[in-house]
């Protein structure tokens, strides 16, 4: 099957699309490559725009043993069954089934950034696309898109050919405009531009634009060859699995935080009163494969925790990401508590998962029945990679009275107390040095300069 991205008026059929999903204008011209949705929740606010051209090209081993590709714009009839805008805990998916029981989605995932996942699933025993297919079944693949997450209230904008490459199947994507959870359902006037749009790499569209078929199936051979040996392991439509294993995900790089995390007030109880009483504001700093900058948003983080007489556990849920903080009372001198443990979890993307843990850590010292406070900026070091950087906190894990804290003993990095007389101490006695030290030089010049006279 040859592509084609001819505007072919196809109307789209009513009783295909869900409740709620629009194809713009109601009805419209369904060209084919291209993607024109506006995808709306049972309030009527739209969670979803994605406009787009696209083309697949699939490689696949022929009965000759040889690696062909398949390269194919989205085709009709569509289905957009499976497609909705989520809730609360999943983003919005835009799924279309075509053709002889293949299918694509994307799902959209939200953290201060938004990103997709696609997931293409197709069928070798389709003799259109796959006319000599050696392995017949189902395979699915899936990939990150856009390459990097968007910033969230901004469109994401890309004219120039991206292509996003994920074992046997190569996605060229172009024309796009794509926002999911825009404020309020209104497409964003911010655009984010895709690498390939931004002034300093404008040549690069053009080694792009012309895939070459033979060249696309030496270089599709190897990531192919991966795939097809999962399937013979079992080689019925079961194969879904193994070979979504297989998949080269592109790194998902997080968008730099630069602005400073909002202050929370946590609280964890025993019974019916505070036990342990926390203010601050906490960003992560993660330096594992692609730098993470993340805050923690005190308005979806939910505190929870326990409180003993030796130990007491701070854990702070944000959506997937999890923050413990384990204090101690020290039983040497029994009358301090401070800060032992620490672990992080973060989640990356769907399937991946970022922990890290401290547990001989000596943090946040102070007085049993006392808070600790710290009004400068802190990082603690949970490990090389990870790191807090910890602001505005007072904290008190301990015998907690009447749900407020005691009086709080601060860091030394903010106590200007014990700093002022200091450098007030150094600069008076560096001035009676150099006074005594003129008097002395100027003396001892001045007494043989007057006798001369
Ligand atoms: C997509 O396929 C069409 C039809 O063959 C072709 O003209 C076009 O160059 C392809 N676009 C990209 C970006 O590969
Ligand atoms: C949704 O909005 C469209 C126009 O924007 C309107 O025609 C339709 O009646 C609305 N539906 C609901 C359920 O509010
Ligand atoms: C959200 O949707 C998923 C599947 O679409 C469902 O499994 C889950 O229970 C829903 N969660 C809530 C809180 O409605
Ligand atoms: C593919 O075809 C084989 C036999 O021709 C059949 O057993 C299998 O169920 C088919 N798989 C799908 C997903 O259509
Ligand atoms: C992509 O967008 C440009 C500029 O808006 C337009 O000139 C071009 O025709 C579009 N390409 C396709 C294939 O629609
Ligand atoms: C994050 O850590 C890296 C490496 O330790 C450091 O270079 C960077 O400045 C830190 N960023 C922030 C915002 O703390
Ligand atoms: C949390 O909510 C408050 C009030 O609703 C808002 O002013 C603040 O910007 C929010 N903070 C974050 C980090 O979203
Ligand atoms: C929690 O409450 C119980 C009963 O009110 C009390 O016996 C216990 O000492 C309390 N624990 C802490 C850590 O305050
Ligand atoms: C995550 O992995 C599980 C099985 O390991 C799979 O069922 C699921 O679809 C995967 N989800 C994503 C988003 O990759
Ligand atoms: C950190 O927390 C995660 C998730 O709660 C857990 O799987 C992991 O074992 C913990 N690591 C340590 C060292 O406690
Ligand atoms: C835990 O923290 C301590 C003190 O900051 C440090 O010396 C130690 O190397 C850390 N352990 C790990 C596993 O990173």
């Amino acid at each position: 099957m040859k592509p084609r991205c001819a505007a072919a008026a196809a109307a789209a059929r009513p009783g295909l699309l869900l409740p709620g999903l629009l194809l713009l204008g109601g009805s419209v011209l369904l060209q084919t490559c291209a993607m024109d949705v506006e995808m709306k929740d049972a309030s009527n606010v739209t969670c979803l725009y994605a406009k787009w051209m696209m083309n697949l090209s699939i490689t696949y081993e022929s009965e000759a043993n040889l690696f062909k590709t398949t390269t194919f714009p989205l085709p009709d009839p569509l289905s957009y069954d499976g497609s909705s805008c989520g809730n609360d805990t999943y983003g919005p998916v835009l799924a279309i089934k075509f053709g002889d029981g293949h299918s694509w989605a994307i799902h959209f995932m939200k953290t201060n950034t938004y990103q997709g996942r696609i997931f293409i699933t197709y069928n070798t025993n389709d003799t259109e696309l796959f006319p000599d297919a050696k392995r017949k079944g189902l395979i699915t693949i899936s990939a990150n898109y856009p390459i990097r997450p968007v910033k969230l209230n901004t469109r994401f904008v890309c004219n120039n050919v991206e292509t996003i490459e994920a074992a046997s199947v190569k996605q060229d994507f172009w024309n796009v405009t794509l926002e999911a959870f825009p404020e309020d359902g209104f497409l964003s006037n911010k655009e984010t531009l895709c690498d390939k749009d931004t002034p300093s790499t404008p040549a690069i569209a053009t080694v792009a634009t012309a895939p070459d078929t033979t060249s696309a199936a030496t270089t599709h051979s190897s990531a192919a060859t991966t795939h097809s040996s999962a399937a013979a392991t079992d080689s019925s439509a079961a194969a879904t699995d193994s070979s979504t294993a297989a998949v080269t995900t592109p790194p998902s790089a997080f968008v730099q935080t630069v602005e400073k995390p909002g202050t929370g007030y946590y609280m964890v109880k025993n019974g019916s009163t505070a036990c342990l009483l926390a203010n601050v504001a906490l960003q992560l700093n993660i330096s594992q494969k692609e730098p993470l900058v993340y805050n923690i948003n005190p308005n979806t983080t939910v505190a929870t925790g326990s409180c003993g007489k030796a130990t007491s556990v701070l854990e702070l849920i944000d959506g997937k990401n999890r923050l413990t903080f384990l204090f101690a009372v020290k039983t040497v001198n029994s009358e301090k508590f401070y800060l032992k443990e620490v672990n992080i979890t973060v989640s990356a993307s769907a399937n991946e998962t970022l922990s890290a843990a401290n547990r001989s850590l000596s943090y946040w010292e102070a007085s049993l029945g006392s808070a600790y406070m710290c009004k400068s900026e802190e990082t603690i070091a949970v490990s090389p990679t990870y790191k807090i950087n910890v602001f505005n906190l007072k904290i008190q894990p301990f015998e907690v009275e009447d749900n407020e804290f005691s009086a709080a003993q601060e860091c030394l990095m903010d106590d200007d107390s014990i700093l002022i007389p200091i450098v007030v101490g150094a600069a008076l006695l560096g001035l009676i040095c150099i006074i005594l030290c003129a008097y002395a030089i100027g003396g001892r010049k001045s007494d043989p300069g007057y006798q001369t006279l």
